[in-house]
């Protein structure tokens, strides 16, 4: 079951065919190994390499694969090298010997190339799309819940923010990683098919059709490049794990949020799992595997950038190990980005924890140091002043806001009675640049 019997008089190994076989991992590129076998059809037709007649076997030979296939008749499996030999061979088994012109002017070199690039450019967009998903529950969640909260740096209470605004961050994110696919998926967008095992061929075929045909937007300019270009896979995959590493500030946060110390969010119980041990566990499991699996995807990209570091000009058999790690990475950041859109859509603010977490806080000491150099205190004695009055506090166990006139009076000449209205947290959050938050699409 060999494309390439013919130049050897030894038997292969039965450890080799296995070490050497692709067909496990490179079956789901079917579709785009079929489409692309049609396209290429069609040109050879047009350019007059085979007939009408034996264009028209093979299109519809291929045709009835394709669709064998995706009624499942047809399973993707057995003693075959590749996703390239089993079509081809099936497609002799069911129309004869013309099936064996369909490789003319092609080698899997250009195949596979034409192949992994229409799917990487599908499945980047399908990445877009489940981008845009996420992006779509967080502003709606975020628009549900334009709620004070505590802001943080060093994790330490800092000053007030709400959540509308923490969201909106995220939103910012995944809007630039949406981005980064999309560019990736434009620079991938050249027709690899006619570079041939390297240098193109004798026959006279014309890249143009196929590039119409497959839709692409230009056929490439160099045959040693087309066959041995993988960088749009490195792209994707640094992009996938850019957008991991987001998902996974976001699980950190969600996970924190929800734990008895913070409280201020609880997240539905279609996401969270129990304790085989301790009935009185509700753990956030999916935000810790999303955590958790961005390692994975930065492994892929990692493992394949590596694979690729020494390889000579121009296809080696190495880089069939492309397929293994950007599938893995593909299939876990879709599955990670539909869960936490999921998990952010059912998730319920706990508004009152959020507000007293402000009071506990002292988040508008920053607005009492502005209040003094409103009054004409150089900022740098207004900060020393207020962390003398937050001492008091603490001493006394009240909010800055819950002191007298005469005790703040104390502390500087300077304060009024106007120092409530200033440092009131709606008022801050109203002067502040949370006029910032705006709805982003
Ligand atoms: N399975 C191979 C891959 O994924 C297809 C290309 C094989 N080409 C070759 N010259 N052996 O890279």
């Amino acid at each position: 079951m060999k494309l390439w019997g013919g130049r050897f008089t030894g038997r292969e190994d039965n450890i080799m065919k296995k070490f050497n076989t692709s067909l496990p991992v490179d079956r789901r590129l079917y579709f785009e190994d079929i489409t692309g076998s049609i396209a290429h059809v069609k040109m050879l037709v047009a350019c007059e390499l085979l007939t009408e007649d034996e264009g028209t076997l093979l299109v519809d030979g291929l045709e009835s694969i394709l669709k064998d296939i995706e009624s499942g008749v047809l399973k993707v499996e057995g003693d075959f090298e590749d996703i390239h030999s089993f079509v081809e061979m099936n497609l002799t088994e069911r129309i004869g010997e013309v099936g064996k012109k369909l490789h003319t002017a092609r080698s899997r070199n250009d195949q596979v190339a034409v192949d992994m690039r229409q799917y990487a450019k599908n499945k980047g967009q399908e990445v877009m799309v489940a981008l845009q998903q996420l992006i779509d529950s967080l502003n709606k969640k975020a628009a549900e819940n334009n709620v004070i909260m505590p802001g943080y740096t060093h994790l330490q209470r800092a000053q007030v923010v709400t959540f509308n605004h923490h969201l909106g961050a995220y939103v910012q994110m995944f809007s630039r990683d949406k981005k980064r696919i999309e560019n990736a998926v434009n620079i991938l967008d050249e027709n690899p098919l006619g570079c041939g095992a390297l240098a193109g061929t004798t026959h006279n075929i014309d890249r143009q059709i196929t590039t119409d045909l497959l839709g692409f937007s230009k056929p490439v300019d160099n045959f040693l490049d087309g066959v041995s270009d993988r960088d749009y896979l490195l792209e994707l995959m640094s992009g996938f794990s850019i957008t991991m590493m987001h998902m996974s500030r976001l699980s950190e946060e969600l996970i924190l949020w929800s734990s008895q110390e913070f409280k201020f969010i609880e997240m539905d119980d279609a996401y969270a799992t129990g304790s085989s041990i301790m009935p009185q566990k509700k753990n956030p499991d999916a935000a810790e595997l999303i955590r958790g699996k961005t390692g994975r995807v930065y492994g892929s990209l990692f493992a394949l950038l590596t694979t690729l570091k020494g390889l000579p000009l121009t296809y080696n058999k190495d880089m069939q190990e492309d397929k293994e790690q950007f599938f893995d990475a593909l299939d876990t950041v879709l599955d990670c980005l539909e869960i936490m859109a999921k998990m952010i859509d059912t998730l319920h603010v706990q508004e009152e924890n959020m507000k007293a977490a402000i009071k506990a806080g002292f988040l508008n000491a920053t607005e009492v140091a502005d209040y003094l150099v409103s009054k004409g205190t150089a900022f740098r004695d207004a900060h020393e002043i207020v962390g003398k009055i937050i001492i008091y506090c603490e001493e006394q166990e009240k909010a800055i806001e819950d002191l007298t006139i005469a005790e703040l009076a104390k502390f500087s000449d300077h304060i009024a009675e106007d120092i409530y209205a200033y440092i009131d947290y709606d008022a801050i959050l109203e002067k502040g640049n949370k006029k910032l938050i705006k709805k982003t699409k």
